[in-house]
């Protein structure tokens, strides 16, 4: 029953694409394209493309949330070229937190990755979590023990109560799958949201876990979107590549509309 209510989200992650004068006008008509009810959308620029996109969607489709892609994890000082969850004030309303880019490339741990969804809960940003292993992690059957480290690494120092009260998302995101073009399987992907659900049940969260929307995300397409979707246990996708463009998150949208109706006909 608790499934049936989950709300069905899709988060678009430009990652660093888009430049101010071009990102509206892209929002706008991804926003067009997607007006599905029952699906909660967002759209995840480059910080400076946050404004352009915020103005664009207030006008012509207020329903789109608006996400960065990162924030640091004090809240001001010495820190060249970071930007804090207040500074986000006005430009966002979520906030992915911990994406593998991130872990790869400025070298993010857990526990930093704590202290900045304790930032963005503060500071009032609906998180979205990313989780997910390496492809060797995988190949030597460590999926589940890497993810579970990751969600309890990330979530151990807040109360479970606060980050339900922030309304976490978590996006399992296998490194193996990202901008490769190939996808897990919906089987695969329910058995990870599996496992984060068991680590959420571990660290006390109510109704083990199942308050908590889990998203797919790596290579998903509009061609890919159903079998994610087809899962009970997966709430929606986090999109990289085909975020930038209107015709496939159109597909990606209306087929998770699917499960939202669905869903809403099962309460
Ligand atoms: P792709 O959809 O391009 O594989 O990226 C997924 C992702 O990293 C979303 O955060």
């Amino acid at each position: 029953m608790i499934q049936a209510m989950r709300e069905v989200i899709v988060a678009g992650n430009w990652k660093m694409h888009t430049v101010p004068a071009e990102a509206g006008q892209l929002a706008r008509t991804i926003a067009a394209r997607t007006r599905i009810p029952g699906v909660t959308r967002v759209i995840c620029p480059p910080y400076t493309s946050l404004a352009a996109v915020g103005a664009a969607l207030a006008e012509h489709d207020p329903d789109v949330g608006v996400g960065a892609q990162n924030v640091h994890h004090e809240l001001q000082g010495a820190y060249t070229g970071e930007v804090s969850a207040p500074m986000l004030a006005g430009l966002a309303g979520w906030v992915i937190v911990c994406h593998s880019e991130r872990r790869r490339d400025a070298g993010e741990t857990d526990a930093l990755i704590g202290r900045k969804l304790q930032r963005a809960i503060e500071a009032g940003l609906r998180p979205i979590l990313c989780v997910g292993e390496l492809l060797a992690e995988r190949e030597a059957g460590q999926q589940e023990t890497v993810v579970s480290r990751q969600v309890r690494g990330a979530l151990a120092d807040q109360a479970p109560a606060t980050l339900e009260a922030a309304r976490l998302v978590i996006a399992y995101e296998p490194v193996w799958a990202i901008g490769t073009g190939r996808t897990a399987s919906g089987r695969d992907a329910a058995a990870m949201a599996a496992a984060i659900r068991a680590t959420l049940t571990e660290l006390g969260f109510t109704d083990g876990g199942e308050r908590v929307p889990v998203l797919y995300g790596g290579s998903v397409t509009s061609a890919s979107m159903d079998e994610f979707m087809a899962e009970p246990s997966i709430d929606g996708a986090l999109v990289g590549g085909a975020s930038l463009k209107p015709d496939e998150m159109a597909g990606i949208v209306t087929r998770a509309g699917l499960t939202a109706t669905a869903r809403a006909g099962s309460v």
